[in-house]
């Protein structure tokens, strides 16, 4: 099995397509399209079943073959390693919300304390369980760590994802039937913030924040005078495509005249802010920020939030616990930790080169015929660069035809896209986090962009394209930016 088949992002549906029809479309795609098991025959079902049936049947296959448990867990352990051996060393990951964690922060992932119980909050008159004293421990350098990564007053560390977080924000500062703005999924919204998100959970009234298809941010004029009539309690900046900073102080200045706030939903700039490398949405007037650990953070994958309002402090965190975390996972707890204790020795060098490199990739793709967004400002003040990938056959084909040559990417809606084309976007979104902490720099953004280019203008093939790839990977053995 050639496992080169990325699912669409959920984050990409657009508000107008309702969520089952989505996934129904999803789980049943033609499964030539998709690449996976090209041999296998869905059976026939009036099931209903969000996975994809082929792979699905692929496993059911594998573990009537297997028979004995002890044989169904080796061919567990067999799919993880195929992964680690491909995707971990002969591929140049440049999927923008991946990064590698350094081998401390790995290593806690599988510590003991894993297997702990420690829900509440800190500190042994807030537990439920006893034999809690270590937990405490860890869990308070978390805390502590992430206020001193950000700067911020408060931290919560108990977040298994990103999306928990923006749930909890919605849940703390929201009532059913309020109305929030956010951005669109063609201009990079996530659907955390729409209506198939934990803000359409809600049942907010969503509204669009207008943006300029030019220069990719806010149309400040435009969203002036829509917020003035419509009064969002909260204004959400969340963008999985996100290439320039949002006009933060100015915004939160418009939604201060009837009490407003802005939420400022960082899942892929988290790092990028915590290395000073991006806008400070607190400093500039954000109520709260949230972020994922596993993006440009570079911990392990799950959710960060912060917030300086003390008034804030109990509502948000009554949304976490009791509401929406129980039993975090201390592991987790302790290796996001780690990776903040590596984010203050590292965190700038680290996110400045990155955001260098993206700017280098976009640039010297652009030079060899590959059309990126926002060349006229720079192309991108982040870890990303978007590609308009139609003259090429649009994003997915373009994703699957790099992956089949070891370089991973993924496709992306942008400007332009019309809705019903949700699922065949027309970007492509390229992310130089993981290249960056494996020492990669400009020369070798230039050799990468050779390569994408190459392989698109069909001047390479797919094998050579890969051979390249591999080898490029394989220079690169040393993880940069952490602890030796
Ligand atoms: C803007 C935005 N918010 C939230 C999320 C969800 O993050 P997580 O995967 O950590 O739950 C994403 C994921 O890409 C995102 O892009």
């Amino acid at each position: 099995m050639i496992p080169v088949a990325l699912s669409p992002g959920c984050c990409q549906l657009p508000d107008e397509t309702p969520g089952v029809i989505a996934r129904l479309r999803r789980g049943f795609g033609p499964v030539e399209e998709t690449h996976f098991m090209t041999s296998m025959t869905i059976p026939a079902s009036d099931a209903i079943e969000v996975h994809d049936a082929g792979v699905l049947a692929w496993a059911s296959d594998l573990l009537d073959r297997a028979g004995d448990p002890r044989v169904m867990q080796q061919e567990v352990v067999a799919a993880v390693a195929r992964n680690a051996r491909w995707r971990g060393d002969e591929c140049l990951n440049l999927l923008a919300p991946e990064a590698p964690m350094s081998p401390v922060v790995r290593q806690l992932l599988s510590a003991e304390v894993g297997q702990r119980a420690a829900e509440g909050h800190v500190g042994p008159a807030n537990r439920w369980f006893a034999g809690t004293q270590y937990i405490d421990e860890i869990e308070a350098l978390c805390i502590e760590l992430l206020k001193r990564v950000t700067g911020a007053r408060y931290a919560d560390h108990r977040l298994v994802a990103s999306m928990i977080g923006n749930m909890a924000v919605y849940a703390a500062l929201t009532q059913p039937g309020d109305a929030i703005m956010s951005v669109t999924q063609p201009f990079g919204g996530h659907s955390s913030n729409r209506t198939d998100g934990p803000a359409g959970i809600r049942g907010l009234r969503i509204h669009d924040v207008p943006m300029d298809p030019v220069e990719l941010t806010v149309d400040l004029e435009a969203f002036a005078a829509a917020a003035r009539a419509i009064h969002p309690v909260v204004v959400a900046l969340g963008a999985s495509m996100t290439l320039f900073p949002f006009p933060v102080a100015e915004m939160a200045g418009i939604v201060a005249e009837w009490g407003g706030k802005i939420f400022f939903d960082g899942a892929h700039q988290f790092g990028l802010i915590a290395g000073g490398q991006f806008q400070d949405p607190l400093a500039e007037g954000a109520a709260v920020l949230t972020g994922s650990a596993g993006k440009t953070f570079s911990g392990p994958q799950s959710g960060i939030i912060v917030w300086n309002d003390p008034a804030l402090t109990v509502p948000l965190t009554d949304a976490i616990f009791p509401t929406l975390a129980a039993t975090h996972q201390v592991n987790r707890v302790a290796a996001l930790a780690a990776a903040a204790a590596e984010f203050l020795a590292f965190g700038r060098d680290y996110m400045a080169q990155i955001v260098v490199n993206a700017q280098a990739l976009a640039a010297a793709l652009q030079e060899r015929g590959v059309p990126m967004l926002a060349a006229h400002k720079g192309f991108t003040r982040t870890h990303q660069a978007i590609a308009d990938v139609r003259a090429f056959g649009g994003g997915e084909a373009v994703g699957f035809r790099l992956a089949e040559a070891n370089i991973i990417t993924n496709k992306n809606l942008i400007p332009g896209d019309r809705p019903e084309d949700w699922d065949r976007p027309g970007g492509l979104r390229i992310g130089t986090t993981e290249v960056t902490r494996w020492g990669m720099k400009e020369p070798e953004m230039a050799r990468i962009a050779d390569l994408i280019a190459d392989l698109l203008h069909g001047r390479r093939s797919p094998e050579s394209t890969r051979q390249e790839a591999i080898a490029l990977r394989r220079a690169f053995p040393e993880l940069q930016y952490c602890f030796g």
